[in-house]
């Protein structure tokens, strides 16, 4: 017992030491360097000097330097964690392929977040949102580390033995179809979620877990977040190296598409389209707005770069990747740190020209940038006007042109996006 005490402080005060010599070397060799720009330099008598004087101790603080930032390097070259933040309808299937078909080196997780909101919606005493992010927030977190054991407990029917046959969307990751979690197919087992490339049995999520354990980097796209505040302690925790990548797209579009999508819960909105005013103090409405100010406010923060968030978080407009999806899949890896394998490139390239039939309103795969203005045909000027009426901050934030008439609405000739760029 008091071993492994001695240990842990001397590792300790190892990293202390360590932390104390690399801040003084930069400090050193940073006043070095200060004093040589403003000199020529060497012909100097104080500096060759100084030079001469500390040659030795110089040239081993600067291999030491040289080993520290060799270190720090192999940290940030490490593992990443990548939290795909979207809403419904802003083509986060789509931009969750970037990072599904990165490859065997990622492990890739679509919408895990579904079976927790399900089972919440289901157990009407706990629909307090805090609660809700908290738990959010942990199934992620276990996630990111492979730990699969605190989403089981929302997974209907529960798994036995960590067997489920009803995980959710199980097909859109390659990581859970691949060869290590694909265990021999039963015989007359119903799997709602199959995978398609391949006959597998039940999904196995002790394989799935140690699958995920052999992956250098991690992904998962969730619609689910609402505030990405509710989510900084994975920012800190030090087992994780969080990215943030949140997708937003044109709030008048996302109604526009939503309304196709889910037309049963948009009954109201398209009663309105057709007749009457659109009360403003509509329930429906009150969503709307509480919607875009979400959007807003983890984008306000992000964009701030508070110190938790420095280099973790970055804004992307569904937009910009329908028309530009290879230079926007590439600044993302960039963001990320990692490359961006072929595997990724040839996707893009295939899913974004051909504008084969879309199967289906999930479909991923359209003419993307053909996609972007569709929907200024499909919805009423009037429901644009009430989407501009209370979301205005949200469409000045992100760049979307307001449009003041019918007229400009169907007008081709305007675009509606302002080139804008987000500091990353
Ligand atoms: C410092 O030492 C290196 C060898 O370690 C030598 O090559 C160099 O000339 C020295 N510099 C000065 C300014 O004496
Ligand atoms: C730098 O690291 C190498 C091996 O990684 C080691 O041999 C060398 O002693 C280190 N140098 C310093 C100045 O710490
Ligand atoms: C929501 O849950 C949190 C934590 O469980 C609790 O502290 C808070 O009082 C709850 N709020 C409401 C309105 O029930
Ligand atoms: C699930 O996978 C684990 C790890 O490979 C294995 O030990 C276990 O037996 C599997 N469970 C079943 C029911 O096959
Ligand atoms: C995709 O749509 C754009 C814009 O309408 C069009 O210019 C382009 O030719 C289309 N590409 C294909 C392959 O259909």
């Amino acid at each position: 017992m008091r071993f492994k005490y001695t240990i842990s402080i001397v590792f300790f005060v190892a990293l202390v030491i360590i932390e104390k010599e690399n801040n003084i070397i930069s400090r050193v060799s940073d006043k070095l360097t200060l004093k040589q720009t403003p000199q020529t330099p060497l012909h100097t008598n104080g500096l060759s000097h100084l030079l001469l004087k500390h040659n030795d101790s110089f040239a081993l603080m600067n291999r030491r330097l040289v080993n520290y930032s060799e270190r720090q390097d192999r940290k940030t070259r490490g593992r990443k964690h990548i939290l795909l933040l979207a809403t419904t309808r802003t083509g986060s299937s789509f931009v969750g392929e970037f990072f599904n078909q990165q490859g065997d080196n990622m492990f890739y997780l679509f919408e895990p977040l579904w079976h927790v909101e399900k089972m919440l919606a289901l157990e009407t005493r706990v629909t307090n949102a805090t609660a809700a992010a908290r738990l959010y927030r942990d199934v992620l977190q276990q996630l990111f580390l492979c730990d699969f054991s605190l989403l089981e407990n929302f997974i209907n029917p529960l798994p036995v033995d960590h067997i489920t046959t009803a995980l959710f969307r199980r097909e859109s990751s390659n990581s859970l179809c691949d060869n290590s979690v694909c265990s021999p197919f039963i015989k007359g087992v119903f799997e709602r979620y199959h995978c398609k490339t391949r006959r597998c049995g039940p999904l196995n999520l002790t394989m799935a877990s140690e699958s995920c354990l052999q992956k250098e980097h991690r992904a998962i796209k969730s619609v689910r977040v609402r505030q990405l505040e509710t989510l900084r302690p994975l920012a800190e925790d030090p087992r994780l190296d969080v990215k943030f990548i949140q997708l937003v797209r044109d709030p008048r579009a996302v109604l526009a598409s939503r309304m196709v999508a889910f037309a049963a819960y948009y009954k109201n909105w398209k009663q309105w389209a057709i007749d009457g005013d659109v009360p403003l103090d509509d329930d429906e409405v009150k969503k709307l707005k509480g919607n875009c100010d979400n959007i807003r406010m983890s984008a306000e923060i992000g964009l701030r770069q508070p110190s938790w968030l420095r280099r973790r978080y970055m804004l992307v407009r569904y937009e910009d990747i329908a028309r530009f999806p290879m230079r926007k899949a590439m600044e993302m890896y960039r963001f990320i740190g990692i490359p961006l394998t072929q595997q990724v490139k040839s996707w893009i390239l295939k899913n974004t020209q051909a504008s084969k039939e879309a199967s289906g309103v999930y479909s991923t795969q359209k003419n993307s940038s053909q996609q972007v203005e569709k929907w200024r045909f499909r919805i009423p000027f009037k429901l644009v006007q009430v989407v501009q009426r209370v979301c205005e901050p949200t469409l000045k934030l992100f760049g979307y042109k307001f449009v003041s008439s019918e007229e400009m609405l169907t007008d081709k000739s305007v675009s509606l996006i302002e080139d804008k760029l987000f500091k990353i």
